[in-house]
């Protein structure tokens, strides 16, 4: 693991999440979802520190198989879940989520906040659609324009960090191009950001003392970030796409 994604990491120790993301939000979305099985196979592929695949392991009361590169996010996971009593019900894999070793039409919920962009939306749809069993769902979330006037300083950011990022139309067309149909999308309210994410954040970077060169690089990039979604965040955020999966699994 090279210095800087070791210094994002220790960025992150202690914030609770990842990424962007709410417990109630996803809660509402849940409730919302077409039915599934009584014991339906869940996967949160991506899933850091663990916030919603433990959120998923107490709602469905069945075992969640928890993705994510990172084994010190897997580790802290595990302490939540531990403390939780959610620790029988966890399987961490610490794993890449673009090569999977999952069978394929086996997953009947498929999970995941913030992380489809590392194979870009398209391409983590194309990926992880064999995953799924018939009628099953995915509940993907993924950085989306929001207004067709984004000014340039928020373009020119977002196009430089995630060139693929599109807007919802242009995302609902990768995933019925992907094999999917699109059941909803729901807009991350920007509060959410602020009181789940950035704000922790920011105390986590003010408790830093003397950061060595990579953590202030490290630091840097996510006060950027972090400025530029005071500015602009009516142009962009988190949209989570409830999918079903159409046409043949495989
Ligand atoms: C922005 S974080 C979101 C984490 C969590 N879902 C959340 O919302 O708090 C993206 C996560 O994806 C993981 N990740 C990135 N590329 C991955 C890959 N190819 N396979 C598995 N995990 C990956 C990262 O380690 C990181 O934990």
């Amino acid at each position: 693991m090279d210095d800087y994604i070791k210094a994002l990491i220790d960025l992150h120790r202690g914030v609770g999440r990842e990424g962007p993301g709410d417990l109630a939000f996803s809660q509402q979305i849940l409730a919302e979802l077409p039915p599934l099985p009584a014991k339906p196979r869940i996967v949160d592929l991506g899933c850091g520190s663990g916030a919603a695949t433990l959120l998923l392991a107490e709602h469905f009361g069945v075992p969640v198989t928890a993705v994510d590169l990172a084994q010190p996010f897997l580790d802290a996971m595990m302490e939540q879940a531990q403390a939780r009593g959610l620790a029988d019900r966890i399987h961490p894999l610490a794993f890449d989520f673009a090569d999977l070793p999952i069978e394929p039409g086996s997953v009947y919920l498929l999970w995941s906040e913030g992380a489809a962009y590392n194979l870009t939306f398209a391409g983590a749809l194309e990926k992880w659609r064999p995953l799924l069993a018939p009628n099953a769902v995915a509940v993907i979330s993924e950085l989306t324009w929001f207004t067709d006037n984004v000014p340039d300083e928020a373009r020119r950011y977002w196009e430089n960090a995630y060139p693929a990022i599109g807007d919802e139309a242009e995302n609902t067309a990768r995933a019925k191009t992907a094999g999917f149909e699109v059941v909803s999308t729901r807009r991350l309210p920007s509060q959410a950001w602020w009181d789940n994410y950035y704000n922790p954040m920011l105390e986590r970077i003010a408790a830093i003392s003397n950061p060595n060169t990579t953590m202030q690089a490290v630091i840097n990039e996510m006060q950027t970030e972090i400025d530029l979604f005071r500015q602009y965040s009516q142009h962009y955020g988190y949209t989570f796409y409830v999918l079903t999966g159409v046409g043949p699994t495989a």
